[in-house]
């Protein structure tokens, strides 16, 4: 299946064709890398190039394809492959994007070890898996990390690195270096832990909000206008702890001034919630007020909210240079 142009020669192996694996081939290919594009469902991996074709040629239209290389050009470096070791023969990293499951993703990682180089990196896209766990036993386990990607990876450019204590510290540097050239913003998980950082900052967050509208403080409506209108306008360019820093005369300065006021805020803090039962429903039925749960409508707001992060990446590139 794969085309003679596609060789995976110094490019990258990319084993799970759905939504992330189409995202991350896309970006590869932006970065100028070979591609091979491997399923255990050849029909998916028709599908992802059909896709991939698609979203190319719309990107460009609107001139919001990444990278130097034309639609064509990039397309051109992303192969189909219904063979998994030849998808990463010769190639010098693999991409993992199979379901979310331990299991599953521990029976590919074995196959993987008896067929990958010495010098290959295995990087696994999971959300929430350790990599301790996920490469457990395998002889190459040096070789491998976590690179998770924040949905849509296209336009939303973190990647967190999360190594495993056996993990070979130039295995993070060449990833790091990786996900650069590509254009994404790696982040160094210095030491693994449940959620990696983003989702332990998006928990606390979803934590809080729920407690405040089961506790019937503010509406849902007006909890999202917290973050979209309020937290979030700045979030999109410096984070909390900066935040912080420019608030008052630097960190020192507002940590004398706020301390007691945080602590006794945070003592109030309620307990974990169910995410259950009335609270639920009251939460589903005002979302479905804006956003009627049927699959259209799903869809076209996540195209809304794609198109205003394209916007956002535009306009953090005119204002935060690389
Ligand atoms: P998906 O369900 O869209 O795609 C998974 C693909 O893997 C399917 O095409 C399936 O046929 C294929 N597959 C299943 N078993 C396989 C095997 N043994 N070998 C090769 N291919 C196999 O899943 P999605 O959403 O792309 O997620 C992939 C990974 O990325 C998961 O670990 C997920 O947690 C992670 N992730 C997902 C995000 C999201 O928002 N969807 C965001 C960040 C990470």
């Amino acid at each position: 299946m794969a085309s003679p142009e596609s060789s995976a020669a110094g490019g990258v192996a990319v084993i799970g064709s759905g939504l992330i694996g189409r995202s991350w081939a896309m970006l590869f290919a932006a970065g100028g890398i070979p591609v091979r594009l491997y399923d255990v469902d050849p029909r998916q991996v028709t599908g992802a190039l059909d896709n991939i074709r698609k979203e190319m040629t719309l990107l460009a239209q609107s001139g919001s394809l990444k990278g130097a290389l034309s639609a064509e050009e990039q397309l051109s470096l992303i192969g189909g492959c219904s063979d998994i070791r030849e998808a990463v023969e010769g190639a010098v990293h693999i991409q993992e994007c199979v379901p979310e499951d331990l299991e599953l993703k521990q029976q590919l990682f074995a196959q993987l070890d008896g067929i990958m180089d010495d010098d290959v990196v295995l990087s696994s896209s999971s959300s929430c898996l350790l990599p301790s766990k996920l490469f457990a036993g395998l002889a190459h386990r040096k070789q491998c990390l976590v690179a998770h990607p924040v949905n849509p990876p296209y336009y939303v450019p973190l990647v967190e690195l999360v190594p495993h204590p056996e993990t070979a510290p130039a295995t993070v540097d060449r990833t790091h270096a990786l996900m650069r050239k590509i254009g994404q913003s790696p982040v160094r998980i210095m030491k693994e832990i449940d959620g990696f950082a983003l989702n332990r900052l998006q928990y606390a967050i979803i934590s809080e909000a729920w407690r405040l509208v089961e506790e019937g403080v503010v509406s849902p409506g007006d909890l999202d206008l917290v973050m979209s209108e309020g937290l979030g306008m700045r979030y999109a360019f410096i984070g909390p702890l900066e935040t912080m820093h420019l608030n008052a005369e630097g960190m020192l300065s507002y940590c004398d001034r706020y301390s007691e006021g945080m602590r006794r805020v945070l003592k109030t803090f309620g307990p974990i919630p169910e995410f259950s039962g009335a609270a639920a429903e009251k939460v589903h039925q005002a979302m479905c007020v804006k956003v009627p749960d049927d699959p259209a409508h799903l869809a076209a707001r996540r195209e809304w909210r794609d198109g205003c992060l394209m916007r956002l990446a535009k306009l953090k590139s005119q204002v935060q240079p690389q």
